[in-house]
């Protein structure tokens, strides 16, 4: 069982939804240090804020980051490294949903959780003065293991995290690296991404029925999804691709 207390994270896209309440329950299980790297400066500042007033001033920081860019996600890496001197925790979580820039969906959504798992994995994140293990989860997405027909493109960003998690958590890898890497997978789950279903770009039927949000369509809090990430983090063999849904 892998112990949070002590432990330092660095989350992707942290400024807000299933990023923010992962740093919340992770802080609750007595982690040392977060960092929150996030494209939204002014969402991440006040999120960092408000963490801050909950968990303590020298507990969390921000760093603007763009995960779509090696360069500036080193740089989250090398702050987070500056104000807590380790890095035991990577959740690469930072994501978009829009179809009609498929570009930039695979630049965020694969290039982006890339680039943290090699820099993760080949610099940052194994803690060679005590030889603990460092762990990688990826936010992957029933979409990446069963496709969503209206939203192909982000279907295949996901399906490309759930392979990378699968590929450098197998087992050789693990014991050579020492870097556990798994990832969570929810359902539909309330937060602010489901904004960018109202796109024109998405089956119509699909974006009227999530926007009922939780009738037809079964949806979870991300208090839930916290919760599965905290146990994933804690107790799943590397590899793990952990479907969360709630009911
Ligand atoms: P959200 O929109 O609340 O959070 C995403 C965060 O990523 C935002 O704070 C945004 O500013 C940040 N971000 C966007 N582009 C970035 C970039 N280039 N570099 C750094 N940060 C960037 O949405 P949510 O739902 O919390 O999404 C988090 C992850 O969960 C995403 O990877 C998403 O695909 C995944 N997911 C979400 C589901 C849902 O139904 N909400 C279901 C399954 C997976």
């Amino acid at each position: 069982m892998f112990e949070i207390e002590g432990k330092v994270a660095l989350i992707t896209g942290g400024a807000s939804g299933i990023g923010l309440e992962a740093a919340k329950q992770i802080l609750q299980n007595g982690a040392r240090g977060v960092t929150i790297a996030d494209i939204n400066a002014e969402a991440g500042e006040k999120t960092v804020e408000a963490l801050r007033k909950e968990f303590g001033r020298d507990k969390v920081i921000f760093t603007k980051t763009d995960v779509s860019n090696k360069e500036s996600f080193e740089d989250a890496f090398k702050s987070t490294l500056a104000a807590f001197n380790n890095i035991d925790i990577l959740m690469n979580n930072a994501g978009i949903f829009d179809e009609k820039n498929y570009e930039k969906l695979i630049q965020i959504n694969m290039l982006g959780v890339t680039h943290g798992i090699v820099l993760a994995i080949q610099k940052y994140l194994i803690n060679y003065r005590t030889g603990s293990e460092g762990v990688i989860i990826n936010t992957a997405s029933i979409a990446g293991t069963r496709g969503i027909q209206s939203i192909p493109i982000y279907s295949a960003t996901k399906s490309a995290v759930v392979s990378m998690t699968m590929s450098f958590g197998n087992k050789v890898h693990y014991e050579r690296t020492k870097v556990r890497v798994v990832a969570v997978a929810p359902g539909f789950t309330l937060t602010d991404i489901l904004n960018d279903l109202t796109t024109k770009s998405l089956d119509e039927n699909f974006a009227r029925v999530m926007k009922r949000h939780g009738k037809t369509v079964k949806t979870q809090t991300v208090d839930f999804v916290g919760r599965s990430i905290i146990k994933i983090i804690k107790e799943k063999p590397s590899g793990t691709v952990w479907i969360s849904e709630e009911g």
